[in-house]
């Protein structure tokens, strides 16, 4: 569904991604595991057109996205909750999840939206409150939510469990496996390796703009390098 090869991506003269190439199956949770500053939210945001990579492919659904803008990347059906989940604050959860919509002229954005409400109770509590008076698990799911809009047919989630509490992050992490088991096809990318392994049919370790490693979730999580490195020995 899915298919990156090569892509080199720089921040000026610095390199983030050195020969990058990962493959995402449609029905496939795939997991990028990697330290802080390994590339990982970089290589997301090539994948939403924010970055542009100087060389290597990108093609989803067998077509090359690379010289598409991020709104042209949302309508073809990739959706990206971002890192720090990046919502309105001053607006309401139900202005956020209508922004979530904005590329789609179909009449059936209510519909969705009534979908993402009994996904996540909670939003629909608070429905007309702004978004920044909820808390972090609250606007993770928000987050999460909004890029359900666009009505994606890959979902790319940005360390979707940073700063939560272990119950939420457990709650979080059942919604993306929901997701899978609804048929949903999502690539995430997690510091958290333990808990990311433990959900990926698939994963690669990112070192230093480098993929080091790929195999099964299971194949990493049993691995002693990534057990050494990743998983706390
Ligand atoms: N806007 C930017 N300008 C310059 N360098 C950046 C920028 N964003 C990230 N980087 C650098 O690129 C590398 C990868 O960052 P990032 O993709 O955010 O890593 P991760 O998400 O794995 O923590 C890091 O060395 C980081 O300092
Ligand atoms: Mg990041």
């Amino acid at each position: 569904m899915l298919e990156i090869k090569g892509i080199n991506v720089f921040y000026g003269a610095i390199q983030a991604l050195n020969d990058v190439s990962i493959n995402v199956q449609k029905g496939e949770i795939v997991a990028i595991i990697g330290s802080n500053g390994a590339g990982k939210s970089t290589l997301l945001r090539t994948i939403s057109g924010l970055l542009r990579p100087r060389t290597g492919s990108i093609t989803f659904k067998d077509q090359d996205i690379c010289a598409c803008p991020p709104d042209e990347i949302v309508r073809r059906g990739i959706s990206h909750s971002p890192e720090g989940r990046r919502i309105f604050t001053n607006m309401t959860v139900h202005e956020n999840l209508q922004l979530g919509a904005f590329t789609r002229k179909d009449g059936d954005v209510a519909n969705d939206m009534e979908k993402v409400l009994q996904r996540f109770p909670r939003l629909r509590e608070r429905f007309k409150q702004n978004a920044g008076t909820m808390s972090g698990g609250e606007q993770q799911m928000l987050a999460i939510g909004r890029a359900l809009m666009s009505r994606p047919e890959i979902l790319l989630l940005d360390e979707p469990s940073l700063g939560l509490a272990p119950n939420l992050v457990t709650e979080i992490f059942n919604i993306v496996l929901d997701l899978n088991k609804e048929g949903g096809t999502i690539l995430i990318v997690e510091q958290n390796a333990n808990r990311a392994l433990e959900i990926a049919h698939r994963a690669y370790v990112l070192e230093t703009g480098n993929i080091v490693l790929s195999d099964t979730g299971k194949a990493l999580l049993a691995n002693p390098k990534v057990k050494e490195a990743y998983l706390g020995g």
